[in-house]
């Protein structure tokens, strides 16, 4: 498979000098498309600050990132936004979902930045809720639907633009364990479908329900294996 992420010794310090915060500390990483990710480690280990860059949502401090060969550093910000719009499926933590639109308003925004017309916005919005089970709701706003609800419409809106790649940071946190189950079963489809998909978690059942975990510490990976025999320790 065609190399997607190539990251190398990748820093981010936050207040460097007496009290930094090396939140990214050397990170080397590369993720081949159509791969099956997850990220994994315990609160303030650094994978919402790994997912930022990976996502292009964030600068390092030092170190280099290649997406599909090309260097992120170098990109201008018309080609970032092209890349965070057409390529990545950002499923944030705490689906930032916008309160006072409804479901299929909420799913059909990536659209209108991609220039769709309304019809075939509304279209695709409403067959991407139907793949997540929720074209019942579609008139339904955040405050009117459950947390395991909201989190299928952030992956709604996440796949509405077909993008390559779904980057997902705790699409199950405080989700119940039967939601979880089904999120993690969209999760798992999409992936065979032919996507990309990173799943930055804290939990280690999710890390057992992908390929590749890799685990973080203090900024560092500490372990890289595919499940069922290790690789690079
Ligand atoms: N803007 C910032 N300024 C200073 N420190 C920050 C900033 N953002 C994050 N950090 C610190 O960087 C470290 C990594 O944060 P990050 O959000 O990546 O952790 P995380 O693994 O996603 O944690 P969680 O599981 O709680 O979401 C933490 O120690 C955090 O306090
Ligand atoms: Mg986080």
């Amino acid at each position: 498979m065609a190399e997607l992420i190539n990251i190398q010794n990748m820093y981010k310090i936050y207040n460097p000098g007496e009290d930094e915060v090396r939140a990214l500390d050397g990170v080397s990483l590369k993720i081949d498309e159509g791969e099956f990710v997850a990220i994994i480690g315990h609160s303030g280990s650094g994978k919402s600050t790994l997912m930022n860059m990976i996502g292009c949502l964030d600068v390092p401090t030092k170190g280099a990132y290649f997406l599909h060969g090309k260097d992120v550093a170098k990109m201008k910000d018309d080609d970032l936004a092209a890349v965070r719009n057409q390529e990545i499926g950002f499923i944030f933590q705490g689906f930032n979902l916008i309160a006072n639109l409804d479901a299929v308003a909420n799913v059909e925004l990536p659209l209108i930045y991609r220039g769709l017309g309304r019809a075939p916005r509304r279209r695709i919005a409403k067959q991407s809720l139907k793949i997540v089970g929720l074209e019942k709701r579609a008139k339904h706003k955040p405050s009117e639907m459950s947390g395991g609800q909201q989190q299928r419409v952030a992956i709604a809106r996440a796949i509405a633009a077909k993008p390559p790649v779904i980057l997902a940071d705790e699409p199950t946190g405080n989700l119940d364990s039967k939601t979880t189950e089904e999120i993690m079963e969209i999760l798992t489809e999409l992936h065979s479908a032919g996507r990309t998909v990173i799943i930055i978690t804290h939990d280690d059942e999710i890390a057992e329900r992908v390929n590749r975990v890799i685990r973080l510490k203090d900024g560092k990976i500490i372990e890289d294996y595919i499940n069922g025999g290790k690789i690079d320790g």
